[in-house]
């Protein structure tokens, strides 16, 4: 008995601990038991860049951040585009597939990965895949492992930067990971007690943003705490096309990221001091948080029993709190974001967070 695993895309903190909680189901339930792990995500499966592992390899690792065997971005749209050699990728990962005899292949990876999962799963493979991103972004799941795990080092992000702000009286804004999607900004915003919170869901304003922080002035409060995240987008630039963006972007003022463009718009119209800090890929950093070492340990022991059983085809899911499984041809090509009308972002903007656009 022979299964494959591999870890795709960015990586993220309980990746080794959900692959722990496969593995250490398979071997209590098969005595010939044999993992492959292949090296950097597809490219290992691609380029059969693989080792066997043994149960030891498992050990130690429930509190280990990052990949025991590293992963790659290999991005869903050059999959049938062949490599500099001519090669066939699609083809070549099969063969891989048929050579080393795997019964499956265990996929752990988040968009791109779950698109990729479900191409091969149409060819013929037996795929079990599991929902890693900290973008908390995967549709057919409720909760996707390494969210809760940024969110506390996102959170914290906050909390450090909200005792220096109050001490200075400035704006400080802090840039939290989710290019296309707002909910890890969403949830370290209001943990961190944020009072704007900007996600590309919902555009903002910018005088509506400069609002809020007047308001904040006239209540009396010497500063304020702005959460953007990377892909947080004016309500301006929303509503110009894709090639009108690229090109206002390329003609315009150039800024590191956002976070700094939006510093610079409120201190050129309000004289404010305004501070940035982007903790970037620490957010991906550092060891799993408690929630993630048991929701991760549940979605590898949920893998492994649709291993058991043979359903392959599908990623295990969280739904209504317990592990269940969606096919993968329903979750692929499709995101999770968040809905502006949704209970909370009704509730937040009740206690009071502006999202910059009322
Ligand atoms: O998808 C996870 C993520 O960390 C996003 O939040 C972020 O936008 C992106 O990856 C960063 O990608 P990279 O590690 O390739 O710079």
């Amino acid at each position: 008995m022979r299964v494959g695993f591999l870890t795709s895309g960015g990586d993220c903190q309980a990746l080794n601990a959900t692959m722990r909680g496969v593995a250490k189901s398979l071997y209590k339930m098969y005595d010939d038991m044999e993992i492959i792990g292949f090296e950097d995500g597809y490219r290992g499966l691609i380029y059969a860049d693989y080792r066997i592992l043994k149960p030891s390899d498992f050990s130690g690792i429930l509190t280990k951040g990052g990949t025991i065997l590293g992963t790659s971005r290999q991005p869903y749209k050059l999959m049938r585009v062949p490599d500099e050699n001519g090669l066939d990728k699609v083809e070549a990962m099969k063969n891989t597939y048929r050579k080393l005899k795997l019964e499956c292949l265990v996929i752990l990876g988040g968009n791109g990965s779950q698109k990729t999962a479900n191409l091969l799963s149409k060819e013929g493979l037996n795929i079990i895949s599991l929902p890693k991103t900290i973008d908390n972004d995967l549709y057919g799941t409720d909760l996707t492992f390494g969210f809760h795990s940024a969110l506390e080092i996102a959170t914290n992000a906050i909390d450090c930067i909200h005792t220096t702000a109050a001490s200075h009286g400035r704006v400080f804004i802090i840039e939290i990971m989710g290019h296309k999607v707002g909910w890890l900004p969403l949830y370290a915003g209001m943990a961190g007690g944020a009072d704007i919170i900007l996600i590309p869901e919902i555009p903002y304003d910018i005088d509506v943003v400069i609002r809020a922080l007047k308001e904040r002035t006239r209540e009396g409060k010497s500063f304020s705490i702005i959460a953007v995240a990377e892909g947080a987008i004016s309500q301006e630039d929303a509503s110009l096309s894709k090639n009108e963006l690229k090109k206002k972007k390329e003609t315009g003022m150039q800024y590191p990221s956002v976070a700094y463009e939006i510093g610079a718009k409120i201190t050129e119209r309000t004289g404010q001091e305004v501070r940035v800090t982007v903790p970037g890929h620490m957010q991906r950093g550092g060891e799993p948080c408690a929630y993630d070492r048991v929701f991760s340990t549940r979605l590898g022991a949920a893998a492994a029993e649709l291993i058991r059983e043979k359903k392959y085809g599908y990623m295990v899911c969280w739904k209504n709190y317990e592990t269940q499984y969606v096919p993968l041809a329903e979750i692929a090509n499709k995101l999770k974001t968040v809905d502006p009308n949704s209970l909370i972002v009704k509730q937040a903007k009740m206690v009071g967070i502006s999202f910059g656009d009322e």
